[in-house]
């Protein structure tokens, strides 16, 4: 369909104001954060930010009749294509949808469309003692709806785990324009087993099935207490064993993070103030709770850690804790700074990989930076095994993006062959799908059928998540 008449077409259906055309604007939704988005210009022909059921219903009617390719976005904080329209056609921006339909405290859930952000949610529920426990890095721009799309966690999983843990149905939209509820039509219930899980389905699945337009989600009481243990270790390997030891001493921290020794010196290249340690490796163990238990908590913590750790600290003051996160908090703009004239790529950045194994597989990162001449800084979300690689390179200079993508090839396919997954927490999005069958093996054809039962036209976010099988 020409381009004039996509949009005469959308103009029809939808309210004045909903469609950006101008490609001036359209450049802002083609790209992400990723590396892929970076190195190609995916253009869309069209955006529409609709702002109901009916109207996200009409698009999709439209695009389905007419076979057009549909991308739904949020706030694009994502890192693997996943919101950008590598197929060109309309993007679904449903940012500006971003309605608290309703906090039901009585019953720990709410209600809400699509746009809203992460971090506005939370403040909301901060004032009735409750909270949405995920928490990916992005909390001031991340939606809700690109959340449950990718199924988001981040820092707290550890403890509270995945955005799956909390939803507890949605409303969405098929390809076809069909609008379902999951979970219950009516339903308020914090706990089912009733019928197939399509909720769980939707989740993680990146917008291939259709548009979520409403998510009804899990809230639980927001604990009191909160404190950061920082323990410095000389030796890498005892950073990941003084984690099990915390485990064994009967402890869930909420988030424990690591820097290893590039983190460490990119921490202290960017922002010298903050000093870290010269050290191997820094955990940061964050507990949560009543305040009591916290104390003993943090408490319990340093004494094992000690047993490890060439110095270790426990805060609950708010801005020592802060200064105590400070290195975490700056990593990801630090990395770069491990050469002059550096930029951090986003490309094989959240491979998860056994607790047992984080140690071998920071080595086994660094040595294949060298094998392939590029620096890495690696950090993460260690509890749970997911590892943050920063490659950093000059992305002007074309050999030095071959090398990139050449070791971040490496870097997926050994943390499948480590048994850990390509991601841990970013998606699949264009960038990881060429592993589907390395990873998943024959399960890829289940995902192909499930696919081709909700979208036989192949028109939602298409590129992403499931490969085509190949000729
Ligand atoms: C982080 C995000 C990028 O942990 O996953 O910093
Ligand atoms: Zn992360």
């Amino acid at each position: 369909m020409e381009r004039s008449q996509l949009i005469k077409g959308l103009e029809q259906i939808l309210e004045p104001g909903r469609i950006i055309s101008d490609p001036v604007d359209l450049m802002y939704y083609s790209f992400d954060s990723s590396f892929l988005a970076r190195l190609n210009k995916f253009m869309p022909d069209v955006v529409v930010t609709p702002r109901s059921t009916e109207e996200v219903s009409a698009v999709m009617r439209f695009a389905y009749e007419n076979s057009i390719p549909v991308t739904p976005r949020g706030a694009g904080t994502g890192e693997t294509c996943g919101s950008v329209p590598v197929q060109g056609g309309i993007v679904m921006d449903l940012s500006t949808w971003d309605t608290i339909e309703e906090i039901d405290a009585a019953n720990m859930q709410v209600i809400v469309r699509p746009g809203v952000i992460h971090g506005r949610l939370n403040e909301k529920l901060a004032a009735m003692g409750m909270f949405f426990p995920p928490d990916p890095g992005s909390t001031r721009m991340c939606t809700i709806g690109g959340m449950v799309a990718n199924n988001a966690s981040g820092l707290r999983a550890v403890k509270y785990g995945c955005t799956e843990q909390y939803v507890l149905g949605l409303e969405v939209v098929l390809p076809n324009g069909e609008v379902i509820v999951t979970g219950g039509l009516h339903s308020r219930a914090v706990k089912s087993v009733s019928g197939m899980n399509i909720t769980k389905l939707f989740v993680g699945s990146e917008g291939i099935l259709g548009v979520i337009t409403r998510v009804r989600l899990r809230i639980w009481p927001k604990p009191k207490g909160r404190g950061i243990v920082m323990a410095v270790y000389k030796s890498l390997d005892d950073a990941p064993a003084s984690v099990l030891e915390v485990y064994q001493s009967g402890i869930l921290p909420s988030g424990i993070e690591v820097l290893d020794q590039s983190a460490i010196k990119a921490v202290n290249l960017y922002k010298p103030e903050i000093n870290l340690p010269d050290a191997e490796a820094i955990l940061l163990f964050e507990v949560d709770g009543n305040p009591d238990s916290v104390e003993w908590e943090g408490n319990k913590i340093c004494e094992v850690a000690r047993q490890r750790a060439i110095s270790v600290e426990w805060a609950t003051d708010a801005k020592r804790m802060a200064s105590l996160w400070e290195g975490r908090s700056v990593v990801a703009t630090a990395a770069a700074r491990v050469r002059p004239d550096g930029t951090r790529v986003f490309a094989g950045e959240d491979i998860s990989v056994p607790l047992s194994k984080v140690a071998e597989v920071l080595r086994a990162i660094r040595a294949l930076g060298d094998k392939h001449g590029v620096r890495v800084v690696n950090y993460g979300h260690i509890g749970d095994g997911n590892v943050h690689t920063a490659p950093v390179i000059d992305p002007d200079i074309p050999q030095e993006v071959e090398m990139a993508n050449a070791l971040v090839d490496d870097i997926h396919r050994y943390a499948v062959t480590v048994g850990g997954t390509t991601t841990g927490e970013h998606g699949v999005g264009a960038v990881r799908a060429k592993y589907a069958e390395l990873e998943h093996g024959a399960a890829v054809g289940v995902m192909r059928m499930i696919k081709q039962a909700f979208d036989p036209k192949g028109i939602m976010n298409p590129g992403k998540l499931v490969p085509k099988e190949e000729a």
